[in-house]
């Protein structure tokens, strides 16, 4: 499973990639207004960093806009994947960037219904948001086995990204419902690495070395 990072921070992402284990980015306009930077020189820094994939959203929500924004982010960076909302406009605007080789992230996915037309339309990446299903008391992760159990029922090549995760719990759960990508905030990532058990033991083995003064 890919390991995206969910942020437009610039910091967060350097260290995240700096460990070796970030596969991409995902943003929305939520983050990037978050950094209260110019978005051209922000996200051109990302693209920069980011040995892979990273999602830039449309801020539009007619197909001509939609359209008019993906080919201008698009040219950002070769490895821009463009975003599009999950509306009938945003499915058209999917088939038509597709069409002519942009690839599209599908974002704001909340049924498997959805996530089935997506693929026909011929996005890169689904994108079930299985946090914020849980906030309104459905399981999100069951959204993720679906599309996962449909994809594979007729061989799309749309790959599942589970976004909107919340926790250490929610990436194993992506990972064993055999997701493509998780996308996480960096906190996140962060607790992914810890264990209390590695802690004690690292200070166990540390502390005997030292009592015995043995050297390297
Ligand atoms: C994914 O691409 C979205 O940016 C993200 O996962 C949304 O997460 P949230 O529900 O925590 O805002």
């Amino acid at each position: 499973m890919k390991i995206f990072i969910d942020t437009a921070n610039v910091a967060e992402i350097r260290d995240g990639v700096s460990i070796g284990i970030v596969d991409g980015v995902t943003t929305n306009p939520s983050l990037i207004a978050k950094e209260k930077r110019p978005f051209r020189p922000l996200v051109e820094e990302i693209c920069s960093i980011v040995p892979g994939d990273v999602s830039l959203e449309v801020v539009a929500t007619d197909f001509e806009g939609m359209v008019k924004e993906g080919e201008e982010l698009s040219k950002i960076a070769k490895n821009v994947v463009v975003k599009c909302p999950l509306t009938k406009d945003g499915l058209r605007a999917v088939r038509h960037l597709s069409g002519k080789g942009i690839r599209v992230n599908q974002t704001l996915c909340f049924s498997a219904t959805q996530a089935l037309l997506s693929a026909k339309a011929g996005a890169t990446y689904i994108s079930p948001f299985l946090g914020r299903l849980d906030d309104i008391s459905h399981v999100g992760m069951d959204l993720v086995r679906d599309i996962v159990e449909i994809y594979r029922n007729y061989g799309f090549t749309t790959q599942v990204l589970a976004a909107s995760i919340r926790s250490p719990l929610h990436v194993v759960d992506a990972a064993k419902a055999g997701a493509h990508v998780a996308t996480m905030p960096f906190a996140v990532l962060e607790q992914l690495m810890k264990h209390p058990l590695t802690d004690i033991g690292l200070k166990k083995f540390l502390d005997d070395w030292a009592k015995a003064g043995v050297k390297l």
